[in-house]
């Protein structure tokens, strides 16, 4: 069908803004299908680097850009981010971003529950703030404010009406004042003029795109083990990550999906709190997050690192159905003498070669590792496989040995353009 979906195989952060970016190239239409700003997606073009939260990576290329039902929109971010993309010379029109109209709004008061629960909480998940968890709980809860409410003054009053009497006694709970009806209703209002132009029955444009022949890229965001069902559960985001969700969280339909391409960091890296087996609280750990700049896109926090955990990525494999992986990052392993891949885990007297369901059995693991010798020379910037040392090569080819999955692509910087290419996946 000739149709792509990246997601990322690990905990977010993977590198996916840039092999998206890449791809759009040969895409007609990019689409993001879960999520929403709690995303940050960093492309570096030139001299430009260009960070997007919301935004799907294609508008970058100018490719034509959908917002897809599953994603979860703040619309003064939404309007925020196309003011910012502006002014860095890309013009985002209705002809360049559809949203579609049935995407559920995250409003100021989703924020607002999302950080004082965080306040409150003994256990924090470590979310971003963005009120990403409230807002697909009130999409679930069947009273979110959808996308196209906005055109309608007096269906949207009733239903901030029916959204405020959830909300009300859990701000009060969580000592917050009362919620001002009337004035996010004046806010909405002022608001939709500069939203509704872009809204659009996603869904039917690319049931029409992909039957003109048209290829379709789809732009996951988070990673696998943040997936609310298949991840690190409950230190997970509050959507369905994997590249299923691609179907429903578009309306293409199952088969749309196509060549399912992880991106999987050399390492592992994750933010915010929640089971990490291989995380290093050494001086590698350090390095690796160093000169790996790991600091979180969105809210600037300092990534957690570690080994690579191939228990993981198989697992990930296997819940994506993933046709081939990109690999990102591998430069940043460079100089390391020795590098630590995770094959299992231990936990008493048991082995595990996958990532059991129970937070208290994830938290307790230990991980069995291999140790393969490194490399002394630099991989940055390398464009195909007789640019690397011998040993990457091995420990590219061990990666792909273990999660069961072939290497499509190895990244070697965040240009654009320095990537090994093994396979395209449009071609497949
Ligand atoms: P939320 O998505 O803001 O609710 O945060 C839930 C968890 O997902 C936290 O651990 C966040 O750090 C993590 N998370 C959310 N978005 C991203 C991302 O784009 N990259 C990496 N982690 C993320």
């Amino acid at each position: 069908m000739g149709n792509v979906t990246v997601i990322g195989a690990q905990w977010g952060d993977e590198g996916k803004g840039k092999l998206v970016d890449w791809l759009s190239n040969r895409a007609d239409v990019v689409v993001r299908f879960q999520g929403g700003h709690n995303a940050g997606h960093t492309l570096v073009v030139g001299d430009q680097v260009y960070k997007l939260s919301l935004l799907p990576s294609g508008v970058v290329q100018g490719k034509l850009s959908v917002i897809g039902n599953g994603v979860v929109v703040d619309p003064w971010h939404l309007l925020e981010e196309i003011a910012k993309i502006g002014a860095q010379g890309i013009n985002i029109t209705p002809d360049l971003l559809v949203l579609a109209d049935n995407a559920a709004l995250i409003l100021p008061l989703h924020r607002d529950l999302d950080q004082a629960r965080e306040k409150a909480a003994v256990n924090k998940i470590g979310t971003t703030g963005r009120g990403i968890g409230p807002a697909y709980e009130d999409k679930v809860g069947r009273r979110a404010i959808r996308v196209g409410d906005l055109a309608d003054r007096e269906a949207l009053e009733a239903k901030i009406d029916r959204l405020l009497a959830h909300h009300g006694p859990l701000r009060r709970g969580l000592g917050l004042p009362e919620f001002d009806a009337a004035g996010l209703l004046a806010e909405l209002g002022a608001m939709a003029p500069k939203i509704l132009p872009f809204a659009r029955p996603a869904w039917r444009l690319l049931d029409q795109a992909v039957k003109s022949g048209k290829r379709v890229l789809f732009e996951g965001a988070q990673g696998a083990l943040l997936d609310v069902d298949h991840g690190t559960y409950p230190y997970v985001t509050s959507s369905n990550t994997v590249a299923g969700q691609a179907a429903a969280g578009s309306g293409l339909g199952p088969k749309g999906a196509g060549f399912v391409l992880g991106i999987v960091k050399a390492y592992t890296t994750r933010v915010g709190e929640g089971p990490f087996p291989t995380e290093l609280f050494d001086d590698i750990g350090q390095h690796l997050g160093t000169v790996g700049r790991e600091f979180g896109v969105v809210t600037g926090r300092p990534r957690r690192c570690g080994w690579f955990d191939a228990v993981l990525v198989r697992q990930s494999v296997a819940l994506n159905g993933i046709d081939g992986i990109a690999l990102t990052k591998l430069d940043i392993l460079d100089g390391l003498p020795t590098l630590k891949i995770c094959v299992g885990y231990r936990l008493g007297d048991q082995t595990f070669d996958y990532l059991p369901a129970g937070l208290k059995a994830q938290s307790a693991l230990t991980p069995i590792y291999e140790e393969m010798e490194g490399w002394s020379e630099s991989t940055a910037g390398a464009t195909s496989w007789k640019d690397l040392p011998a040993n990457a090569v091995k420990y590219v080819r061990r990666v792909e040995e273990l999660i069961g999955a072939p290497a499509a692509m190895v990244s070697t910087s965040p240009q654009r353009d320095d990537t090994i290419m093994v396979r395209d996946p449009f071609q497949d």
